[in-house]
């Protein structure tokens, strides 16, 4: 089948910009990304190109070249969904906050209504692909819907979830380790990988598609995600250790990510892994082993999660107790929101909770990160339900420039790995501050003997 119309429904974080990719590797398709989010739509069609709603390094240049050409982004869900050959499903799937698995459990709700939507306009035979990370055998519940609520068309329902990380999307996803597509065994099911696998060819080499059954690429997903998370616990868990015995994470992640049997990727100590991904997946997976009776792997699993909550909430305490067991009324100032760098996302990012824990203990907290606004700081704290917006609000201010953030400050601590902080005039800051002046490095990324040469007290992790 030749390919000319695609559309994503869901235009975020992930549908946003594989979809940009694929318009700018395929000029001969047309793809239309659509979402219920007006202002996310309207801001994706911002004339100027650099108010995209999604801030990614070199995303701004492709959809400045393909938009209006073969990308267009609309809140017309019907008509795309009509039109398309291939739809994607690219919407959320947050952890569930109410009912049966609440706060474990996948909330499939959106996945529901895309597959009833599609299922109540399609008037010829549908590609639907699973974009979105979703818990294993979810396919079925998908083809249920379409096949008792459609109109007598054939829908055929691929697996083809998406791995990009955060500020790294654009190069993830132009080159990316291997793209996974699982769809049925039978012939139809064969056809419809295909085309979708033609769709991928029009840059990522053959050897890089891998294709499976349907059930593989679902569950694979979430695996991926779970190692991926379980490393960092991993050395995280041996940071505490390093701590109390003088050995160094870094030298640590430096000596076994030698050994190619381990490598060196994701190796890096740090406050707490944070995005919208790795909770939330492993949450599910854990979920899924309980629901098949499997307690010793959902056990397993869940380890990573509690070591994460631990290392940071073991961030907030050392920046307590070394501050003379009180924060009350001291200004600390966080460098950094985001959960990672290079991305204007804050979801679940460590910097939120250890905020949380330190507005606890009174203190005022200065932010200054260079994607974040402070209306989007003052909605993650709220997000908590901790305390009333009104006391957030006066507990935490945000700044424009980071030198007026670090003024009177008695610590700074470091939450995002942002480049910039580490060029930053660190005389002039420590001059400006309260003495003694305090670093808490959440990332490892400034210079321990620089520092204190300057004079600063310094504190990183696992060392
Ligand atoms: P997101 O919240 O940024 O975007 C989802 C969009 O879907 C929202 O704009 C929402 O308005 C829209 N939407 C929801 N229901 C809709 C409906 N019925 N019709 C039209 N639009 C609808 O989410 P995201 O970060 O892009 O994640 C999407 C999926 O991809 C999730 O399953 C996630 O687990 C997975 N994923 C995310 C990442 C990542 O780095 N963010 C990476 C890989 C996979
Ligand atoms: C992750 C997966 O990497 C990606 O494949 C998947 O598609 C979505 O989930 P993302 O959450 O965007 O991507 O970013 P990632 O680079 O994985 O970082 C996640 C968190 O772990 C960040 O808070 C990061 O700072 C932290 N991290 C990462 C560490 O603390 N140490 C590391 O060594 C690596």
């Amino acid at each position: 089948m030749k390919i000319t119309k695609i559309c994503c429904i869901g235009a975020g974080y992930v549908g946003g910009p594989t979809m940009a990719v694929i318009a700018q590797k395929c000029p001969q398709i047309e793809v239309t990304v659509v979402d219920l989010n007006a202002e996310r739509i309207a801001a994706w069609n911002d004339a100027d190109v650099d108010n995209i709603p999604i801030y990614e390094p070199g995303l701004a240049d492709i959809v400045a070249e393909a938009r209006g050409r073969n990308l267009f982004f609309s809140t017309d869900v019907e008509k795309a969904i009509d039109e398309a050959q291939i739809i994607f499903i690219s919407v959320n799937t947050p952890t569930k906050t109410y009912g049966k698995g609440k706060g474990m459990a996948a909330d499939l709700k959106f996945i529901e209504l895309c597959a009833r939507q599609i299922a109540s306009v399609a008037k010829d035979n549908k590609i639907v692909v699973e974009k979105s990370t979703l818990p294993v055998r979810t396919a079925e519940a998908i083809k249920s819907i379409l096949d008792n609520t459609g109109n007598g068309v054939q829908f055929q329902i691929l697996s083809n979830p998406e791995f990009l990380a955060e500020g790294t999307a654009v190069q993830d996803l132009l080159q990316p380790d291997r793209i996974l597509i699982g769809g049925d065994a039978s012939a139809e099911g064969q056809h419809a990988i295909a085309a979708l696998v033609g769709v991928y060819s029009n840059w990522v080499p053959a050897d890089k598609i891998l294709t499976t059954n349907v059930w593989s690429s679902e569950l694979s997903k979430l695996t991926a995600n779970a190692f991926l998370a379980q490393r960092i616990s991993s050395i995280n868990a041996m940071s505490e250790l390093c701590e109390k015995t003088g050995a160094d994470v870094n030298e640590v992640a430096k000596a076994i990510g030698m050994d190619s049997r381990i490598g060196p990727k994701f190796l890096k100590a740090s406050v707490g892994f944070g995005g919208s991904c790795f909770q939330k997946d492993i949450l599910n997976l854990v979920y899924i082993a309980k629901s098949y009776g499997l307690h010793e792997v959902a056990d397993y699993w869940e380890q990573v999660i509690i070591m994460n909550d631990h290392q940071k909430r073991r961030f907030s305490n050392t920046i307590v107790r070394t501050l003379y067991n009180t924060v009350a009324d001291k200004k600390i100032t966080f460098l950094g929101w985001a959960f990672k760098k290079d991305t204007n996302d804050t979801r679940e990012s460590a910097a939120i909770y250890v905020a949380d824990d330190l507005i606890n203990e009174q203190a005022q907290i200065a932010v200054y990160d260079p994607k974040v606004s402070r209306k989007k700081v003052l909605a993650d704290l709220d997000y908590l339900e901790s305390r009333t917006a009104a006391a957030n609000a006066n507990s935490i201010v945000s700044f424009e420039n980071p030198y007026e953030a670090c003024e009177k400050a008695h610590a700074i601590a470091v939450l995002t790995e942002w480049d910039e902080f580490v060029t930053y005039d660190w005389k002039k800051i420590y001059d400006s501050m309260q003495k003694p002046a305090f670093v808490f490095d959440g990332r490892n990324i400034l210079d321990r003997g620089e520092m204190e040469a300057i004079g600063f007290v310094y504190q990183g992790i696992g060392a």
